[in-house]
């Protein structure tokens, strides 16, 4: 998808269809008004008859045969007086699936009043949610039954900070992009995503970012001593891959922030096989995976000031006769052993040497993504993914970066009992707590791989995809966590884009 900047007054632009917000109780955004006025009043009277009443991705399209832009898309923005930047995500994403449904290829994008002093912010949010919510799934249908036909979005400059909105576009373009990377590399079926494959996808994107890369194949997975990943492993046919991504966007500087992302290409449960029950979205298992690689991948192409390394540890779960069965004993590559209790719990076990990598490497700051546990959706739901680490600064840090993204993120605790129901009779520890606070007795697991560095575990089982669309979304994956990642190394590295609070001037 191609993205523009206007500099042109609403009224005289050129397009498809000209997007204009509106705010519930009918408060009309500028370009509303000027939109009404050469309209003869057409958006007050829609707005009258109630047809929209102004909610968040409310819509209605007026026809304008006569004008240079055809059509008018007046979206809704919610309540004006709790408007936020990402709300403009959702605003974008919902006109480009409306207008995309219906066949328009071109779309104009107004922003509101409120994004005066914070345009980086606003134009970011509304390209990324254009992107996004043009993201098909379609990729394997003949004939896509709902097709979306954008090809080309302008944001509409005129009245604003021409240079920040500029900035904003790129950022939101390369995060819109990343996002969409990340649902690609999800959405992908097991077979056409094994490890090698998703490895070979973050060699190419990895080398058009300028982001360094390097994949360890399995002799080299062992010569580091990774027992605990091989384990999972070795019940497939496939082999397994270690990603290992690094950007240097602050040479010399002794801060070093690990991600780190679980790349199961395909969870069956390995020996303890799980029901046949919605299994197939078990091919969304690489999902933190995915966030990571895309999230290196914006990172190369925002050039933030900070030194960043990406770790993905990739693997099928396959049941085999190599597999490892329960009882099983096995050593991570810090010496732990670990007895392997039910073969299902396996992120945990490739995360252990992953998040035991990123200390090799010195990394200072450690932030692990995972679709980790079943555990993490009955407590949360769809809402939101968890966020439990052993660093309280960290933790706060990372919170407050990711709010304004609109990603959702809720602490959970670290207490000490979950450590304990972690320890194994025979070995240092075992890999499942029992059903009481599944979410946290895995962080309690992971803990004990990232020694004293600060760490935070986010686990994205509920959000990495979700079962129903919306109307800026396709159904299926969403791109947790790619927008935090960013927004939270925008900030370590002094440069934040997106903002808690919408009002205060971020413009660059
Ligand atoms: N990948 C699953 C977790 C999951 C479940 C993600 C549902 C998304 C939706 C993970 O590997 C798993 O199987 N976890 C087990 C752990 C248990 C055996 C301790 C679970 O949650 O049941
Ligand atoms: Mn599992
Ligand atoms: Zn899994």
């Amino acid at each position: 998808m191609q993205v523009l900047i206007a500099q042109d007054a609403p009224v005289a632009v050129r397009t498809g269809a000209l997007v204009v917000p509106v705010f519930t109780g009918g408060e009309l955004s500028s370009a509303a008004k000027a939109l009404d006025a050469a309209l003869g009043g057409a958006i007050t009277d829609v707005l009258a008859s109630e047809e929209i009443k102004g909610k968040l991705a409310d819509c209605v399209l007026l026809h304008a045969k006569d004008q240079p832009y055809h059509r008018v898309l007046v979206v809704g923005l919610g309540d004006r007086a709790k408007f936020e930047p990402s709300h403009l995500a959702r605003y974008a994403g919902t006109a480009a699936r409306y207008l995309g449904r219906r066949n328009v290829e071109t779309l104009a994008i107004a922003l509101p009043d409120e994004a005066k002093g914070n345009e980086t912010a606003c134009a970011s949010f509304a390209v990324e949610g254009a992107i996004t919510g043009a993201f098909q799934t379609s990729m394997y249908q003949e004939k896509p039954e709902k097709r979306i036909a954008i090809e080309s979005v302008t944001i509409l400059a005129d009245g604003f900070d021409a240079k920040a909105i500029k900035v904003g576009v790129e950022r939101g373009t390369i995060l819109g992009e990343a996002v969409n990377f990340a649902r690609r590399l999800a959405v992908t079926p097991a077979n056409d995503m094994t490890p090698t494959i998703l490895a070979d996808e973050a060699v190419k994107a990895a080398k058009a970012a300028g982001v360094e890369i390097e994949v360890f194949d399995e002799a080299r997975i062992r010569k580091e001593g990774m027992g605990s990943f091989l384990s999972v492993a070795q019940g497939s046919v496939q082999p397994p891959k270690f990603i290992v991504m690094k950007y240097t966007g602050d040479p010399g500087n002794k801060e070093l922030l690990a991600l780190v992302g679980k790349g199961i290409t395909f969870d069956t449960g390995g020996i303890s096989l799980k029901p046949p029950e919605r299994m197939e979205e078990m091919k969304y298992d690489m999902s933190g995976g995915a966030g990571v690689i895309a999230a290196m991948i914006a990172l190369g192409r925002l050039k933030p000031k900070l030194n960043v390394v990406g770790l993905v540890p990739a693997t099928e779960n396959m049941p085999g006769g190599k597999a490892t069965k329960p009882g099983d004993i096995v050593k991570a590559m810090n010496g732990k052993t670990i007895e392997v209790i039910n073969t299902d719990a396996e992120g945990r076990l490739i995360l252990a040497d992953a998040l035991a990598y990123a200390n090799k490497l010195g990394a200072t700051k450690i932030i692990d993504a995972a679709t980790l546990t079943g555990a993490c959706v009955i407590a949360l739901g769809h809402a939101a993914s968890a966020a439990i680490g052993n660093n309280e600064g960290l933790t706060n840090e990372f919170l407050a970066a990711a709010k304004p993204t609109g990603e959702r993120y809720w602490e959970m605790p670290l207490y000490d009992e979950y450590a304990s129901a972690m320890k194994s009779d025979i070995a240092d520890l075992k890999n499942t707590g029992g059903r009481p606070a599944g979410a946290l007795t895995a962080a309690a697991f992971l803990k004990a791989f990232v020694d004293e560095t600060p760490w935070l575990h986010l686990d994205i089982a509920g959000t990495a995809y979700l079962d129903n669309e919306s109307a800026w979304q396709a159904k299926g994956p969403t791109g947790t966590p790619v927008r935090a990642l960013v927004s939270f190394v925008e900030t370590l590295a002094g440069s934040p884009v997106v903002h808690a609070n919408g009002h205060i001037k971020v413009n660059a």
